[in-house]
């Protein structure tokens, strides 16, 4: 692109028909809000400048807007008297800081985040080359209800674009409509903004007026059909919100199969935006990666496994996993069915086996707890094995604390590791043991007593039971065989 680019993000629309609390720019679609994915699309295209006009809810459009892209310029529209006016309040937050838009300025909306930035692009290059006042990024729509109408001379030319409410019965018949993206000459913008009137059906500053505006004034206006028509097209409501969802997962899980991923049944898979796939990972049926996940080469994931902001190492395995900001060494083996919450780090080929939930838990290379059991709060050292069917019991009632096993060290079956107490290295404990005071390295903790056997007791207890019935046919076969 030649000249300067200014481009404007219209998004203080009030979009009631969501009925949500949440304003409708700010929902997420692939884990990004709909206006960050629209902002990461023009940002592709490296402007001059970002304005963004807010209004309804601004005090959480502005901030996320900023966060996003601390030096895009807010425009606050207080009251929303139509897209014109919006775009006339943008270019003022550019003259309030002493500075005049030059070259071309695109405006688009918060709402499309279907968007593309090769699309922007191509569109505002197009229309620098064809050195127009205004180019219309068009679309062809079999039912174009609700659209502004594209209306062309006899020679083709652009004349208007005429709103839904305001055109005629024969004006509504065409199917060529205003997707909302326009590209303006800067200087003509600026000067024909001022000019816009409100005499119109719906009372509002149309911004679609300045198409006529230019060609009372004799300069080019011209309009760019696009194909793919779901790029521009706005969410309105919960329907389009989820088709979007739709669309917006399938483009990026076609993306992920031609980097060298494969997906066993795209339909199933959801990746969010932001997530980071190595060559030769495998993602089975039911996976959704979220977040800012990213998982390394050779790993593979599902099935039926959610991974929220989770690390996931070289040719690892996870299994029907629910997994939340965890760490997952190379070679490792998670699952099925474990739920990894915050602050989970397993090392280089460790295990974290059926049924076993782990917080803020950090397990050494090679550690492994394969079966049934809680780790919260704990440091498991290297090479160490925990019995199936442990419990750290980190909490007292009143305060968490940490379980400290070290290195190397074999636990029994169905251990209670009461924090804080720390096992040593190279130490083992009993099947059973109730682990309350520290244990030292290389030792063995035994926390239950002797074995007694009450002999008989069922027959006398539970005499006429099938228990005691059980018992006293297995007692006769012993005497018998005696
Ligand atoms: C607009 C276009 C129409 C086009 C359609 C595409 C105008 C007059 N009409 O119609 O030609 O076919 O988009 O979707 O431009 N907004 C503000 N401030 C306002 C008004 C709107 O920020 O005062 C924002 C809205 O939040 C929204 C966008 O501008 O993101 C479009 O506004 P909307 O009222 O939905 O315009 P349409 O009537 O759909
Ligand atoms: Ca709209």
């Amino acid at each position: 692109m030649s000249g300067e680019l200014t481009v404007i993000v219209l998004a203080a629309g009030g979009g009631t028909r969501m009925r949500s609390k949440t304003m409708k720019v700010l929902h997420p679609v692939a884990g990004r809000s709909m206006v960050g994915h629209v902002l990461a699309a023009v940002q592709e295209v490296q402007p001059r400048r970002i304005v963004a006009v807010v209004g309804h809810q601004r005090d959480q459009v502005g901030p996320h807007i900023h966060e996003l892209v601390p030096d895009a310029l807010l425009a606050v529209q207080e009251e929303q008297h139509g897209t014109g006016h919006a775009v006339r309040i943008a270019i003022e937050a550019v003259t309030a800081q002493g500075e005049t838009p030059e070259g071309t300025v695109l405006v688009a909306y918060g709402d499309t985040p279907l968007l593309e930035a090769e699309s922007l692009r191509r569109f505002a290059a197009e229309h620098e080359a064809a050195q127009r006042a205004v180019s219309i990024l068009s679309g062809r729509l079999d039912d174009p209800h609700g659209y502004g109408r594209v209306i062309r001379n006899g020679e083709g030319e652009v004349e208007a674009i005429v709103e839904e409410k305001d055109a005629t019965e024969e004006q509504r018949a065409i199917h060529e409509i205003n997707s909302g993206i326009l590209a303006f000459d800067a200087t003509f913008l600026v000067d024909a903004l001022p000019r816009l009137r409100n005499d119109n059906a719906k009372g509002e500053y149309y911004l679609t007026d300045t198409v006529h505006l230019a060609r009372e004034a004799g300069l080019h206006v011209g309009a760019h059909e696009i194909d793919d028509v779901l790029q521009t097209e706005g969410v309105n409501d919960r329907v389009q919100l989820a088709r979007t969802g739709r669309v917006m997962n399938d483009r990026i899980v076609t993306r992920w199969m031609q980097e060298g991923v494969t997906v066993m049944d795209p339909a199933t898979t959801w990746i969010d935006a932001d997530v980071v796939l190595r060559a030769d990972v495998t993602v089975l049926p039911g996976v959704q990666l979220l977040g800012t996940t990213v998982v390394d080469e050779d790993a593979v994931i599902g099935p039926d496994t959610t991974l929220k902001d989770c690390e996931i190492g070289a040719g690892a395995r996870v299994i029907r996993t629910h997994g939340e900001l965890a760490v997952i060494g190379t070679g490792a083996s998670v699952g099925p069915f474990a739920y990894l919450r915050p602050g989970t780090t397993l090392g280089t080929d460790g295990k974290i086996g059926t049924f076993v939930e782990t917080k803020n838990a950090q397990l050494g290379d090679g550690a492994k707890v394969p079966h049934l059991s809680y780790v919260g709060d704990a440091e498991v050292g290297e090479g160490t094995n925990i019995g199936a069917g442990t419990i750290f019991a980190n909490y007292d009632g009143v305060e968490k604390n940490r379980t400290v096993v070290g290195r190397h060290a074999k636990t029994g079956a169905n251990n209670t590791f009461v924090a804080p107490v720390t096992i040593g290295d190279g130490a083992g404990t009993a099947g059973g043991t109730v682990v309350r005071r520290n244990v030292p390295p290389g030792a063995l903790a035994v926390s239950g007593g002797p074995q007694r056997n009450l002999e008989r007791w069922a027959l006398s207890k539970r005499a006429g039971t099938p228990q005691a019935d059980a018992a006293a046919a297995a007692l006769d076969g012993v005497e018998q065989s005696d």
